[in-house]
């Protein structure tokens, strides 16, 4: 069994590059089905095994996937030979989901085997659904798949019930060639939904407003090839400001959107962490005792959710109580008993940490839960003294690439060992 192994005390330092947004990879991949003549081309895709698993359901569609190198796909979706996607990984991960959009617009039909993902709280993907029926698909669920099929797709208005990323981008990929407009309303405004909808207009596609409350899509007759560079990914960026903070480093943070990082920085900040932004860089550094601060989770331009967990580490050592109210997800702070054993002081109650910071964790063998659950340990274990024992750690190769490499370019004391 694969471990991360840490010896904590290490303060961060030096410089760090952020790969692309794996909730934008994850959705553009399956949204290269799409076109019907010429390659996409798509670099700066994370080496992550959410993508590997992508790569390995677009081959079983019948695409052809080229790998030019560990962050550049060739696909060629030319010549699908199957609307059935149900395999092993389809059900392992959460953004298979999308291949129900993308089958949808380009054959008018698909069977999806229902997603898996993080174990954060209940999954519903109703909103998809509601999504889907408007634009004139039958969406049956049977024996654990999504069928959806349909003579024809129409534009529609939608308003969305929850705020929902995979809903708003699977609807606006579904919608990209029906028959006139679609309007999406309360759509989620994530950096990586604008990256989709670029992606999508690179291809062809006619959509205006992502980023805003409302989305407009005009369908078109076909989508082609295209060459495409994903965004830098947020939630990386985050994972490693915290890092930076929690150890009381001084880390560059380099090829990151600082717009996109807004509501972190802040938090940083009035942790009592400086916060330096360049113009494509982030510098993360410590002069005084970091204090407790309290959080809650919000859609863009909110506190992220997936930067939660790995917040809830550094708020464990600063001083005072910190909240850490989860407004997105109901089980999202199982990862606290493990932070626990390493003697931080949380409480939780329903959606709500409560953190008394102390003075220092103690490295012990913990579990990787999920994967920002992951992140969250790993910090953890480059505070704590002694050696941490990270298990699990498939979480964490799901959606961080190479993360060891990183942190021990930072100076952290981290291997990957076989227990
Ligand atoms: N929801 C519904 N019905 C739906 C869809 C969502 O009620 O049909 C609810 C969910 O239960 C949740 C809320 O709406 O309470 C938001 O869910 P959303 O659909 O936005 O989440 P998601 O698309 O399943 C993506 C990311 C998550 C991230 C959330 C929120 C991907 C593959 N996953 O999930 O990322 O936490 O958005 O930002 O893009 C992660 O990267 O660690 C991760 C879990």
């Amino acid at each position: 069994m694969e471990t991360l192994i840490i010896n904590g005390g290490n303060a961060l330092r030096g410089s760090v590059e952020i790969n692309g947004a794996k909730n934008a990879a994850v959705a553009i991949l399956p949204a290269a089905v799409l076109a019907s003549n010429q390659k996409c081309i798509i670099d700066n895709i994370p080496d992550i095994e959410d993508v590997h698993c992508l790569e390995r359901i677009l081959a079983g569609l019948g695409c052809t996937v080229n790998k030019i190198n560990n962050n550049t796909l060739e696909i060629d979706a030319t010549d699908i030979t199957t609307v059935n996607a149900c395999t092993e990984d389809v059900r392992r991960m959460r953004a298979s989901y999308y291949f129900i959009g993308s089958l949808l617009a380009r054959f008018k039909k698909a069977r999806v085997e229902l997603p898996g993902g993080c174990p954060i709280g209940v999954r519903p993907i109703d909103q998809h659904i509601k999504g889907f029926e408007a634009l004139g698909a039958k969406v049956t669920i049977e024996h654990g798949a999504v069928s959806v099929e349909a003579d024809e797709l129409h534009g529609a208005s939608i308003f969305f019930d929850v705020v929902s990323v995979g809903a708003t981008i699977n609807v606006m990929i579904a919608a990209t060639m029906a028959e006139g407009t679609t309007t999406l309303e309360n759509v989620a405004k994530e950096p990586h939904v604008v990256d989709v909808a670029n992606f999508l207009n690179t291809m062809g596609a006619d959509i205006k407003g992502a980023g805003t409350d409302v989305i407009r899509i005009k369908g078109v007759e076909s989508l082609t090839g295209c060459n495409y560079s994903v965004i830098p990914d947020q939630i990386e960026a985050g994972t490693f400001m915290i890092a930076a903070a929690a150890t009381k480093g001084d880390v560059t943070i380099t090829n990151v959107i600082p717009k996109h990082l807004e509501s972190i920085s802040a938090k940083l900040i009035e942790v009592g962490a400086i916060v330096e932004e360049g113009d494509d860089s982030i510098r993360v550094t410590v002069d005084k005792p970091l204090k407790g601060v309290n959080v809650k989770t919000a859609p863009y331009p909110g506190f992220p959710t997936d930067v939660q967990q790995p917040m809830s580490t550094l708020l464990s050592i600063t001083e005072g109580r910190s909240l850490i109210v989860e407004s997105i997800w109901e089980n999202r702070h199982k990862h606290t008993d493990e932070l626990k054993k390493m003697g931080a002081v949380i409480k939780v109650e329903g959606r709500t940490a409560i953190i008394d910071g102390v003075e220092s964790l103690t490295g012990c063998r913990v579990r990787a839960t999920d994967l920002r659950a992951g992140a969250a340990m790993v910090i953890a274990g480059l505070i704590a003294n002694g050696e941490t024992e990270i298990v699990d750690i498939e979480h964490i190769d799901r959606g961080y690439p190479h993360i060891e490499n990183k942190f021990r370019a930072l100076g952290a004391d981290i291997r990957r060992e076989d227990r």
